[in-house]
């Protein structure tokens, strides 16, 4: 298959992980005889500086002319810290989800058998957590009008939706829930939102048409809680857009780092892949940014054009770096040498030899060795 993929690694520790999933896609592409073109445009903070746009118009047009983008991360503290800034980095990649037409979000959190001890919640609660979280994208709060009075003392977000908006993506989340444990969960704030009784009222007629599918309902601050009480309750959770946001980053703990979060962006045409955790500013340049969250992005974006066995090799790339602990210190208190590029050669390598021997692997990547 011939591929032409954007690149869009945005601020932070956004290129410094994008280029150990682009590592691994080329391994994929020379052991399966695919070809993966890359072409890279900027965004977010770093293309506020060059263009003064965080999204350029060439850059959007890259994206419209390929099949997919792999996208890194936004956020500069620059930004942050001063709410008054007229252009922001993430307006770019608000922008670019609205584009293209990326309404719905899937964020895989599983908990690996190897990183049960990483996390802060127990084992016991945590072990044999599979969830898929479906986040609406382009709409809510997130997209509707904004206002700041004009003496600065009063400011509003109108948070929108559309039974359109609910039905596509509830469908996708549906039709994943029966490949699944064939459960939906519907997290909201229908006791409060009249949003949220909106999107009962059409995610329950739409559950008529799965009808192996169970659908249940949750308000969001009580989906807070059982996410870290028993989180193995959940199998396919739907969501509007900023709860999306909020419980995808609790969810994260269950893994026992938010570097392994891997998401993919769809829509009718395009398709964008990136990790969910953020710029990571004070890591920039030491090498210390987990990259597997942007490798299993990688991973997402072959399993979207039906590549499933290259994802799969991927994977388990990624299973067998945690399990002999090829990681970056947020999972490692032993040792901080493992770098982002070394856990990226791991996993380059292992595609190119997947049956070599792990003491082979672990060695020679760590360079304590070359004797097995
Ligand atoms: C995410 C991020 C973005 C969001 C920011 C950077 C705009 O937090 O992808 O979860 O809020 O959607
Ligand atoms: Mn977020």
């Amino acid at each position: 298959m011939k591929l032409k993929i954007a690149v869009l690694s945005g601020d932070g520790i956004g290129p410094e992980v994008t280029n150990e999933a682009i590592k691994v896609l080329k391994a994929i592409g020379t052991e399966f005889d695919h070809t993966f073109l890359f072409e890279e445009a900027p965004v977010g903070a770093i293309a506020i500086d060059k263009t003064g746009d965080p999204l350029p118009d060439a850059t959007l047009d890259l994206c419209m002319n390929t099949d997919a983008v792999l996208f890194g991360a936004i956020g500069d503290p620059k930004y942050d810290n001063d709410p008054s800034a007229k252009v922001r980095p993430e307006q770019g990649l608000l922008k670019l989800r609205k584009s293209l037409g990326l309404f719905a979000n899937i964020r895989p959190v599983k908990a690996y058998d190897t990183l049960l001890k990483k996390s802060p919640l127990k084992e016991e609660i945590i072990s044999g957590t599979d969830i898929s979280i479906y986040r609406e994208l382009t709409g809510g709060i997130y997209f509707g009008k904004k206002e700041l009075s004009k003496d600065g003392k009063k400011a509003s977000d109108l948070c929108e939706y559309s039974e359109y908006e609910i039905k596509r993506v509830a469908h996708l989340a549906f039709k994943a829930a029966q490949n699944r444990s064939k459960k939906v969960t519907l997290v909201d704030k229908a006791n409060v939102l009249e949003t949220s009784r909106l999107w009962r009222k059409v995610v329950g007629e739409i559950a008529a048409e799965y009808p192996d599918v169970t659908l249940d309902f949750l308000f969001v601050d009580n989906a807070a809680m059982q996410m870290i009480l028993n989180p193995k309750q959940f199998d396919v959770i739907l969501t509007e857009n900023m709860f999306g946001d909020i419980i995808s980053d609790e969810a994260s703990v269950i893994g026992g780092s938010i570097g392994l979060l891997a998401s993919a962006s769809v829509g009718e045409k395009y398709a964008l892949f990136e990790p969910i955790h953020g710029s990571y500013p004070q890591a920039k340049g030491k090498g210390i940014a987990n990259p597997i969250a942007s490798i299993l992005s990688a991973a997402m974006l072959l399993d979207h054009f039906q590549l499933f066995d290259e994802a799969a090799l991927i994977r388990k790339a990624v299973d067998k770096s945690l399990q002999l602990e090829i990681t970056t210190p947020d999972l490692n208190e032993k040792t901080d040498m493992v770098s982002t590029s070394k856990v990226g050669d791991f996993i380059e390598d292992f595609i190119y030899n997947p049956n070599d021997t792990c003491l082979n692997f672990s060695n020679i990547h760590l360079g304590q060795s070359t004797i097995i």
